[in-house]
C-alpha cells in the first residue's frame, strides 16, 4: 500500500500549468519526495487525474495520464529574463583539440559552466571519451576505439593533429574527466555514443557515482536504448534526447523516455519552432546543437530556447554578456 499526500505550489510563469509537490510513503520501505511540473498544461476549472507510486526511491506521478517531468538536478530550465546556458560542444573544440582536458580548461577560462564531451569504451571496457568510431581522426593512432585496451588509448597523442602546441594532449578516460570537473570545476552534458549495452551503460554510471558527480552531469545520447538504461540503472540522472529531426510529438516521447530536456539539431528545430513552447509546458528544457553562427544565436535566443550546444563557446558567452 502506498500513501500519497499531494498539494500544489504554484501556478507556473503564465503558463497555466502546475507545479506541485508528491511525498510517497512506500510503507516500510522508503519515503520519497519529489516536486515536479505538470506534463502538460493545467489549465483552470477542470478536474485533473493524478496517479502516483513510487519505485525503490523513485517517485513517478502522471497527470492525465502523462508522465509529470521531475526537475533533473542541474538541468537549467531557463526562466524570464534570464540569459540561455551555453554548452561547449567537445569541449571549447574550435580552439583547442575536440574532447580533450584542455578543451575543457579553455571552456572553464572562457567562464562556461557546462561542457559537452563524448563516451565510448574500450575493447577493455573502460569508458573513454572521444568522438568517432575510430582514434584516427583526432589522434595519432589508427582503429576503432572498441578495438583497443585502456592502455593502448591511453598512449594516444590526442592533440597534434589540432596544432603541434598541443602535442602530448591525452583521449581523457570518463573517470579522467570526472576527476578533472570536480577538482577544477564544471558541469557535464555527457554523450552516451551510439548503442551501448548494458554493462557499458552500468559501468559510465558507476564512473559518474564513483567521483560523486551525479547531481552535476545531464546524460544525452540519439539512441533511446542507452537512455532507458541509464534510467533503469540510475533514475537519479537527468535525460536529453537528441535528434537530427524532430519527433512527430516531442512531448510524447519526453513523458515515455522521462526526459528533462530535448536536443533537436538546429535545422530540425527551425522547422518546428512552436515545440519549444510545447516541451517548456510539459517541463522540459530545450537546448539546439551545435550552433556557430550569431545570427542563429539570436534567432533562439529569441524563441526562448534554454540552452545552445556550441564550438564557440567564449564567443556566445561574450555575444550573450554584450546583448542588450
Ligand atoms: O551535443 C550535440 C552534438 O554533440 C551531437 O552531435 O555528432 O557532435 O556528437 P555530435
Ligand atoms: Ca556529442
Amino acid at each position: 500500500m502506498t500513501m500519497c499526500h499531494l498539494s500544489i505550489l504554484e501556478p507556473e510563469n503564465g503558463r497555466c500549468g502546475l507545479r506541485a509537490a508528491l511525498l510517497l510513503s512506500a510503507l516500510g520501505v522508503t519515503t520519497v519526495a519529489l516536486t515536479a511540473s505538470a506534463p502538460a498544461s493545467a489549465g483552470t476549472g477542470r478536474d485533473l487525474r493524478v496517479d502516483a507510486g513510487a519505485h525503490g526511491t523513485t517517485a513517478r506521478w502522471l497527470v492525465d495520464g502523462l508522465r509529470a517531468a521531475a526537475p533533473a538536478p542541474g538541468v537549467p530550465l531557463r526562466g524570464p529574463g534570464a540569459p540561455l546556458t551555453v554548452y561547449a560542444h567537445r569541449g571549447a573544440s574550435s580552439a583547442a583539440p575536440e574532447n580533450t582536458l584542455l578543451a575543457d580548461e579553455v571552456a572553464r577560462r572562457s567562464g562556461v559552466e557546462w561542457i559537452e564531451n563524448d563516451v565510448q569504451p574500450s575493447k577493455d571496457g573502460v569508458p573513454y571519451v572521444l568522438h568517432d568510431e575510430t582514434v584516427n581522426r583526432t589522434t595519432s593512432g589508427t582503429g576503432r576505439i572498441r578495438d583497443l585496451t585502456a592502455a593502448q588509448l591511453d598512449a594516444l597523442d590526442a592533440g597534434s593533429w589540432f596544432a603541434p602546441a598541443f602535442a602530448g594532449a591525452r583521449v581523457p578516460s570518463l573517470a579522467a574527466q570526472l576527476d578533472d570537473l570536480h577538482a577544477r570545476g564544471g558541469s557535464l552534458l555527457l554523450e552516451i555514443k551510439g548503442p551501448h549495452s548494458r554493462d557499458e551503460v552500468a559501468r559510465v554510471v558507476k564512473d559518474i557515482r564513483d567521483h560523486d558527480m551525479a547531481g552535476r552531469v545531464l546524460v544525452q545520447s540519439f539512441d533511446a536504448d542507452a537512455l532507458r538504461l541509464t534510467r533503469e540503472l540510475a533514475p537519479d540522472l537527468p535525460l536529453a534526447l537528441l535528434r537530427s529531426e524532430l519527433d512527430a510529438d516531442p512531448v510524447a516521447v519526453a513523458g515515455e523516455l522521462g526526459l528533462s530536456a530535448y536536443h533537436p539539431s538546429d535545422s530540425a528545430l527551425a522547422s518546428r519552432p512552436e515545440i519549444v513552447t510545447a516541451l517548456h509546458a510539459a517541463g522540459v528544457a530545450v537546448n539546439v546543437w551545435t550552433v556557430d553562427a550569431a545570427t542563429r544565436w539570436k534567432a533562439l535566443d529569441a524563441a526562448g530556447v534554454d540552452g545552445i550546444i556550441t564550438n564557440h563557446p567564449a564567443e556566445l558567452a561574450g555575444w550573450l554578456s554584450a546583448r542588450p
